[in-house]
């Protein structure tokens, strides 16, 4: 008998709260019940619980739930002593698991939540092909050997159409990225929890992860000083701060080789580590308020960690004196006056040295701030100026100044009021790369010239 017409046989009857468990296996596909009363919390609290839930027997006064989690949940919240059940038999194992995606076909389901059962799906959609396998061998047919792709297909189109995620392409891009996912992959991660919260589509989110090697092979860089690029979700999670990848992947590849130690200590969303990870380099990153695992918990004023020490090049991304540091949280940098920043710059400056081998280089990013906080009478403040003097001042020397412009940093809306005002907006970014004197100090050292 299915779990449906088990329930249209079986008579409505109160259950004791009390008696009533939880189905692990629906636990695990759709999370806490409680976290999801929303909406229906107010209709059990006005009206009572409508519609029965469905419960097998789990001993003698006890019944396992196998629909009507969240139902039972609200009851909970309003401190009720019954529900309405319906008592059904239906086998553990695989009947069960069964029942419980059946009855929750109709359901609103996040990306995650669908995903999951498609994960039980194929388990179950194996172990009928083995059974089918094992019933032909026991006729003496012989095994059914369909080629696996055809196979793979139609499991593919099936678990898609059960889940409700419509044809079986849509559902090979959503698995990869479940996949990927799953083996602690923090920007699939990152992809399914946009999926989930709306902000992505699946094939947004697969398409990002096809990016990934755009910088490993057929990487062809611009042989300029000026990187004007663009912004690419591929690499870093989100972050207010973020910046373009190829910026970085062109610092890889003028002042790095493949093995380098990079470290940024201002990661923000983890871009250097994401385009490090794509080149083959190291990379240690640190934050003040880090927003994933691999970025360290630090702040970079009380100086580098001791695993930072004869790294190869220091990239620096800071949230430049008060521009932008409304989009971050507090006690960055950012938040501070101009004289401490000052002194940021100028301590980020000697620590830098101290911690990069001889010969390797330091990249600090760093704006014109032209549109908020300046100082009485002052048109802009040129951090990147700022920068250099701190840099010089510590020992370094100059390798070269980069043009990299900002891409996406206004909103339609401001420019439209800047083109009605008359203003210039700014946009001009310089990548500063200096390089601590070696002993033998020899500029061939570079490896841009020798790649
Ligand atoms: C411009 S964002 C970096 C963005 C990054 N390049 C990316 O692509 O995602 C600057 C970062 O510096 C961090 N920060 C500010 N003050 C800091 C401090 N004293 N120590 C470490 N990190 C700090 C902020 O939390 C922010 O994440």
């Amino acid at each position: 008998m299915t779990a449906a017409l088990a329930t249209l046989t079986s008579p409505v009857r109160p259950l004791p709260i009390r008696a009533l468990r939880p189905n692990r296996f629906s636990v695990s596909l759709y999370g806490d019940p409680a976290a999801e009363t929303d909406g229906l919390l107010e209709s059990v609290r006005n009206r009572g619980v409508l519609v029965p839930l469905v419960v097998v027997r789990d001993g003698d006064d006890a019944y396992e739930i196998v629909s009507g989690h969240r139902r039972m949940a609200c009851a909970l919240i309003l401190g009720m002593d019954e529900v309405p059940g319906q008592v059904v038999k239906i086998a553990p194992g695989e009947d069960r698991r069964r029942a419980v995606l059946d009855y929750n076909r109709q359901r609103r389901k996040t990306f995650s939540q669908m995903m999951r059962e498609a994960d039980a799906l194929e388990e179950i959609v194996k172990g009928e092909a083995r059974r089918r396998q094992w019933a032909n061998l026991a006729q003496n047919a012989g095994p059914e050997r369909p080629n696996s792709d055809a196979r793979r297909g139609r499991t593919d189109t099936a678990v898609a159409e059960a889940i409700g995620l419509g044809g079986k392409d849509a559902y090979r891009q959503a698995r990869a990225i479940w996949k990927a996912a799953r083996t602690g992959d923090i920007r699939a991660q990152s992809g399914v929890d946009a999926i989930d919260a709306g902000t992505k589509t699946i094939h947004a989110a697969y398409k990002d992860l096809r990016r990934r090697d755009r910088f490993s092979a057929g990487f062809r860089p611009t042989p300029y000083d000026v990187w004007a690029f663009r912004h690419d979700r591929a690499f870093g999670v989100p972050h207010p701060g973020s910046i373009p990848p190829a910026i970085v992947a062109h610092a890889l590849h003028y002042f790095t080789r493949a093995g380098d130690l990079v470290v940024d200590p201002m990661a923000g969303g983890g871009t250097t580590l994401d385009v490090c990870a794509s080149m083959g380099r190291r990379c240690l990153a640190y934050d003040l308020h880090p927003v994933r695992p691999d970025i360290v918990d630090r702040d970079v004023k009380i100086g580098f960690t001791p695993d930072s020490n004869g790294c190869d090049l220091i990239f620096v991304d800071p949230p430049y004196h008060t521009m932008l540091a409304r989009r971050y949280p507090g006690a960055g940098i950012g938040e501070q006056p101009l004289a401490d920043w000052i002194a940021f710059l100028n301590r980020l400056a000697v620590d830098s040295f101290a911690t990069l081998k001889p010969g390797g280089y330091i990249a600090v990013l760093l704006a014109n701030q032209t549109e908020r906080d300046l100082p009485a009478g002052n048109g802009y403040i040129d951090h990147a100026f700022l920068g250099y003097s701190a840099l010089i001042a510590a020992g370094f020397v100059p390798e070269r100044r980069i043009s990299c412009p900002m891409d996406g940093a206004y909103l339609p809306q401001h420019v439209k009021r800047a083109r009605t005002e008359g203003r210039m907006l700014g946009q001009v970014r310089d990548l500063l790369v200096m390089r601590k004197p070696s002993h033998h100090d020899d500029s061939s050292d570079s490896p841009a010239a020798s790649s």
